[in-house]
């Protein structure tokens, strides 16, 4: 997720799109670039790191007047977070730059296909082959527009493109599937930006593009086509948000917009997994097939709801691959001596990658000479940065302490590392392996479909104002999905909340249960062994003793209905994979309690984002 900012008009373009990014900062911060026409030439500046440190190379080396130019901040997803990898990226003559927001799933073989015809690239990107199409397009003639016509039906994936021309001084032009883009309309004057914060203080009429659309802005007027050049339409809108809202894309808190981002997120994570043969593919794999072929057991390591993610994982991990995965805490890790060898893989879960606890883990691991392998959110982080191979995470940054979208999308990398690892090994076959990352990419529409029942789960929170206690219960892949759930209450709503194997009840938590208390119960899907009847014995059991029970089970189980006091349907999905629709419900239902209770929602007391001290 990058902030994206272009302009034409009569105002200074360097204020505008400056001013643009500073409002997008929360949607990328590892690098800054700004590119300007003037006089038949671009002038450019990128910086990594924050949006000062560009503003300072500007005024160190500042610009010429331009009344055209584009801006981005980035998030870093392929190439590290450095100078050279930011953006915007030029052509090969230096007369289009362009910046990106997304990935373009078959950069390689297009780079490949450029480096064939003498072309040099400088960056790791996968945004800088886009650059050089674009610019052979120009060089052949075509003017900008139709230029971005023809790459975008080169492109695959998810990607917002936005452009300019050195020797067009009045247009910029842009392109987007499946990742944001939106026009500013303005009065001599256009805009685009990622989203309506790029603008807003400009103009308050916006039009929103759809999918596989090209836009023109020019200080006259907008003009949208399809990617083939058929004239096409945007969605007008006024925008009535103020600033803050507008961060938060129209919603009240960063954390609920990150939960409504999920299905985005698993997409973009996955996406680029699979060579054109439908072998798996990973970020940065350093590892040889016979090193992970000689993998004898596997120790995941994490902390908080990362830690919930690896439980997950053992699940999945343990079935496809046939490896022993223990999960430990990161700050009890390496205290209890563990035995690692060069055979042990360990596996460090972080979305920030900064977490002490895990750091310290992997530095213990690594003396014991275990290879490490991360999953991790932050490109460039510490925790990646000290680990012989990387699973990341496309979930964009993570603005809400409660981590959401960051779980989801943890859950997605362990299935994948999973698959690979199943593939490798030789333990699943190839269409086994094809069957599940089907499956995985037929998640994004589950999660909308959970999402869609989001009104319901609000009511279903706000009557549990003034409850002081809950409990929650799974088994099998949803024991971790019943203890995340009671850490978002935690977190979010400072109540005492439990997670249990439900199966554990009898063996004493039972005797929490009493008249009323809610226990909210995540129901494995029929038809798998006994876990769904034995789940159901664990609900009479509590229901037995008054409690009221909030179950979540699959469309069509009819058999849980006696015994659900509240019945949140979630979508049919295989069981290892029940654990991305069936959190949804329960962050929804702590996000929306802990704002009944007027906490601040994004910042908890007591939390940090990253806790970067043991
Ligand atoms: C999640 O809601 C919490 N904020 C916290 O448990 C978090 O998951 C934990 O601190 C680990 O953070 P990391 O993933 O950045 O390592």
């Amino acid at each position: 997720m990058c902030g994206i900012v272009g302009y034409v008009g009569a105002r200074s373009a360097q204020d505008v799109v400056i001013d643009g990014l500073r409002r997008m900062e929360y949607r990328g911060y590892d690098s800054a670039g700004i590119a300007l026409v003037h006089d038949g030439r671009l002038a450019s500046r990128k910086r990594a790191g924050k949006l000062g440190n560009l503003e300072k190379a500007i005024s160190e080396e500042p610009l010429p007047a331009s009344e055209l130019g584009l801006g981005h901040t980035r998030w870093a997803t392929h190439g590290a977070p450095n100078d050279v990898n930011a953006h915007p990226h030029l052509g090969a003559t230096g007369r289009v730059a362009l910046v990106h927001n997304g990935i373009i799933e078959n950069f390689a073989d297009l780079r490949a296909r450029l480096e064939a015809d003498d072309h040099v690239l400088i960056s790791e990107t996968d945004s800088e082959v886009a650059a050089h199409l674009l610019e052979l397009q120009v060089e052949s003639g075509v003017d900008l527009t139709v230029a971005m016509q023809r790459v975008c039906q080169q492109l695959e994936g998810a990607f917002t493109l936005v452009a300019i021309d050195a020797q067009d001084p009045d247009r910029v032009v842009a392109a987007r599937r499946n990742s944001p883009l939106v026009v500013g309309i303005g009065e001599g004057e256009n805009f685009l930006g990622s989203d309506v914060a790029a603008f807003i203080e400009h103009t308050r009429e916006a039009l929103e593009l759809g999918q596989d659309q090209v836009v023109t802005i020019t200080r006259d007027g907008v003009s949208v086509t399809a990617f083939d050049g058929s004239p096409a339409e945007g969605r007008r809108f006024h925008v009535d948000w103020d600033l803050s809202a507008a961060e938060k894309d129209g919603h009240d808190w960063f954390m609920r917009k990150e939960i409504f981002e999920q299905p985005r997120a698993v997409a973009d994570s996955l996406l680029g997994r699979r060579t054109r043969s439908g072998q798996l593919q990973l970020d940065e794999m350093r590892l040889s097939d016979q090193e992970l072929r000689d993998i004898d057991k596997i120790i995941i390591i994490a902390a908080g709801t990362s830690f919930y993610a690896g439980m997950v994982a053992k699940y999945a991990i343990e079935h496809w691959c046939r490896i022993p995965v223990e999960v430990e805490l990161s700050s009890e890790f390496r205290y209890r001596d563990p035995i690692l060898d060069y055979s042990t893989l360990v596996v460090a879960i972080s979305q920030s990658g900064e977490t002490a606890d895990t750091l310290q883990a992997i530095r213990h691991a690594r003396t014991q000479r275990s290879k490490v392998l991360a999953i991790c959110n932050t490109n460039g982080s510490t925790i990646p940065r000290e680990s012989d191979a990387v699973i990341y995470t496309h979930a964009g940054p993570e603005i809400g302490v409660a981590s959401t979208k960051g779980f989801l999308t943890q859950l997605i990398a362990c299935y994948l590392l999973a698959l690979y690892l199943a593939q490798v090994k030789g333990t699943r076959y190839g269409d086994e392996i094809t069957q599940v990352m089907e499956q995985l990419e037929a998640m994004p529409a589950h999660i909308e479909t959970v999402l869609a029942g989001s009104e319901a789960i609000y009511d279903l929170a706000r009557e549990h104002v003034g409850t002081r206690s809950f409990l929650f219960l799974g088994r099998h892949a949803g024991y971790p999905v019943a203890l995340e759930g009671a850490l978002k209450l935690k977190e979010l709503a400072y109540l005492h909340a439990e997670g249990f194997a439900a199966g554990e009840l009898k063996h004493g938590p039972i005797a929490l249960v009493e008249d009323g208390l809610p226990v909210l119960c995540v129901v494995p899907p029929e038809g798998r062994d006994q876990l769904h009847d034995k789940m159901i014995s664990g609900i009479q059991e509590v229901r037995a003793r008054g409690a009221r029970t909030i179950c979540l089970a699959e469309e069509g189980d009819t058999s849980i209905e006696p015994y659900a006091d509240v019945l949140i349907r979630l979508p049919r999905v295989p069981v290892l994979l029940q654990p991305l629709v069936a959190v949804v419900p329960l962050q929804l239902f702590a996000c929306e309690l802990a704002s009944a209770m007027g906490h601040d929602v994004d910042q908890p007391r007591n939390l940090a984002k990253s806790v970067t001290v043991e």
